[in-house]
């Protein structure tokens, strides 16, 4: 089985744990990227079985409206049932790496708002020790350069993403050279306390619930409590 076919098996996967889940009125959270994509076309045949969507960026949003799915604005919705999104990284306490697609602001908003968070991921994201991928930090524009000096401060080798403007209008640093990362709870929090960092792609603070992950052998469910 190659990445694709790993990526479309877990997406699949991800359609059965969310229909076992969700009721007549749920609002499902969406994430971003090509995993997710997998996961938007295979949750589209079953749209007549929940309220609708939110959405953790515009491309989602596009992408499920052309399926006729409906996407709520995330302050009108009473409730997200459960979020469904991928990831660059995870270890086996489901901390995350996220961001590769841009997305991280939004998708870290949705992950906090949803009851329960559902990371899908193929094996190659599976790692001992998160910080291989490079940290995407979501920057103000007019910060730019004093959050880079800070996160070299920190031991890191921020590159600025060229050409990339997030949904939020802003700028993406890529911070290279942190792994082995010892806490990750503990260096998203400093990532988010430098003046101009709107977010980072750390996800430990709040982790994902379950892990769905791709494997040659299969599809693996894994919990926080393995
Ligand atoms: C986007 C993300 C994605 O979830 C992450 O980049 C994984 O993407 P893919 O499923 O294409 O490998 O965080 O911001």
């Amino acid at each position: 089985m190659n990445q694709e076919d790993l990526k479309q098996a877990v997406a699949q996967a991800a359609v059965d744990y969310t229909l076992s889940r969700i009721e007549d009125d749920s609002i499902i959270g969406i994430g971003t990227g090509s995993t997710a994509n997998y996961f938007i076309d295979l949750l589209a045949p079953h749209r007549h079985r929940f309220a609708g969507t939110v959405a953790s960026s515009e491309a989602s949003a596009a992408r499920l409206k052309s399926h006729g799915i409906d996407v709520h604005d995330l302050n009108s919705a009473r409730e997200v049932t459960l979020y469904i999104d991928g990831a660059d990284e995870t270890n086996p306490r489901l901390e995350l790496v996220k961001g590769g697609g841009g997305a991280l602001t939004r998708e870290k908003i949705v992950a906090a708002v949803a009851r329960e968070f559902v990371c899908i991921a193929d094996e190659s994201k599976w790692v001992d020790h998160l910080g291989m991928f490079p940290i995407p930090v979501e920057v103000i524009p007019m910060a730019r350069s004093h959050v880079a000096r800070q996160l070299v401060k920190l031991g890191g080798d921020p590159v600025y993403r060229e050409g990339v403007v997030t949904d939020n209008g802003n700028v993406i640093l890529d911070v290279h050279h942190l792994h082995p990362i010892a806490s990750p709870r503990q260096l998203e929090e400093t990532l988010n306390n430098i003046t101009g960092v709107v977010t980072n792609g750390l996800f430990a603070l709040r982790p994902a619930d379950i892990l769905l992950l791709g494997t040659s052998a299969g599809v693996k469910t894994i919990t926080q409590s393995q």
